[in-house]
């Protein structure tokens, strides 16, 4: 059986073709042939953090490929309560197909993995967001950037989001420049990791000048995420410099591309009017919903 807990879960050549399988299903979606591969299937949406686009998406895709959605949020349910996750994913695994769950530790999907007895999605933790790269990754071959030879930079904080990229250059060989600030860095390990996957080209930088310099994608995200609002006056601080303007694009390649999985906040990471002037943020969010379906029918095969 097959999981996405994080992108150490896929070969390269299953992440290749689970990016132009979600491009040729956006194709059949819009022409009105969504394959029905869920029909008769219920996923769960287990949610410990909010979400706008992941929720909405996973519902949305689950309706297009015929099954049923049922969500699961922690305060309106036991996991609040403390029900140990060895006995919730028992039991969810007993009536539902297929888990997706957002969440905050890493080792809280790795315990449904090995206890509900059926294919787990990672929907955001505080280590990785396999999903919102399977979303970017084909966005940006949707606009016809070579994902093994382009050069993408990142602004900001080591979160989820830099780790996920980290693993995504691992499988595709892409130039991965990071600009962080000194003590945010990303986790080591995952860095290692993709390292020996024997990408060179994956750097840690201080400076984002530095990182977007001839950049053919300039990406970011909030200076704090869920579950670091206690941190937000520091980061402000620490963060000073890092947001992605007009003066900062002006070093990458003429026609750079911009991502944000967004929510942003707009004037902190990203300037609004670079969010305004670059559409493939909401082309990107757009494909939450069809990378998604895509993997929850690669899911399904490999059951
Ligand atoms: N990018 C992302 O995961 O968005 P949500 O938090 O709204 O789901």
């Amino acid at each position: 059986m097959k999981h996405l807990l994080s992108f150490e879960d896929v070969t390269t050549d299953e992440l290749k073709a689970l990016l132009d399988n979600a491009i040729a299903l956006k194709k059949a979606h819009r022409a009105g042939q969504d394959p029905k591969t869920l029909k008769d299937k219920v996923v769960a949406l287990v949610f410990e953090k909010s979400s706008t686009r992941t929720r909405v998406s996973f519902e949305t895709g689950i309706y297009h490929l015929g099954g049923q959605a049922v969500v699961v949020t922690s305060s309106g349910s036991q996991i609040a309560r403390g029900e140990p996750t060895e006995d919730t994913a028992r039991v969810m695994g007993r009536y539902c197909d297929m888990i997706m769950v957002r969440t905050f530790g890493q080792e809280v999907v790795e315990k449904y993995a090995k206890y509900a007895g059926v294919p787990i999605i990672n929907g955001l933790t505080d280590l990785v967001h396999p999903c919102q790269l399977l979303a970017d990754l084909m966005t940006l071959k949707e606009h016809g950037l070579d994902l093994a030879t382009m050069a993408v930079a990142w602004i900001g904080d080591g979160n989820n989001m830099a780790n996920s990229w980290i693993e995504s250059a691992g499988h595709l060989g892409f130039k991965l420049t990071l600009a962080v600030p000194e003590g945010y860095e990303p986790d080591a390990a995952i860095l290692a990791r993709a390292r020996a996957r024997g990408n060179k080209q994956i750097n840690i930088v201080h400076s984002p000048k530095e990182a977007a310099k001839e950049a053919d994608v300039v990406t970011t995200d909030v200076w704090a995420s869920m579950g670091q609002e206690a941190e937000k006056a520091k980061r402000a601080q620490d963060f000073k410099g890092f947001i992605v303007d007009e003066e900062l694009l002006k070093v990458a390649k003429s026609g750079v591309k911009v991502l944000h999985c967004l929510p942003a906040h707009r004037g902190e990471e990203i300037a609004a009017s670079v969010i305004e002037s670059h559409p493939e943020i909401f082309d990107e969010a757009e494909n939450r919903l069809h990378a998604q379906k895509q993997l929850m029918i690669w899911l399904m095969e490999n059951r």
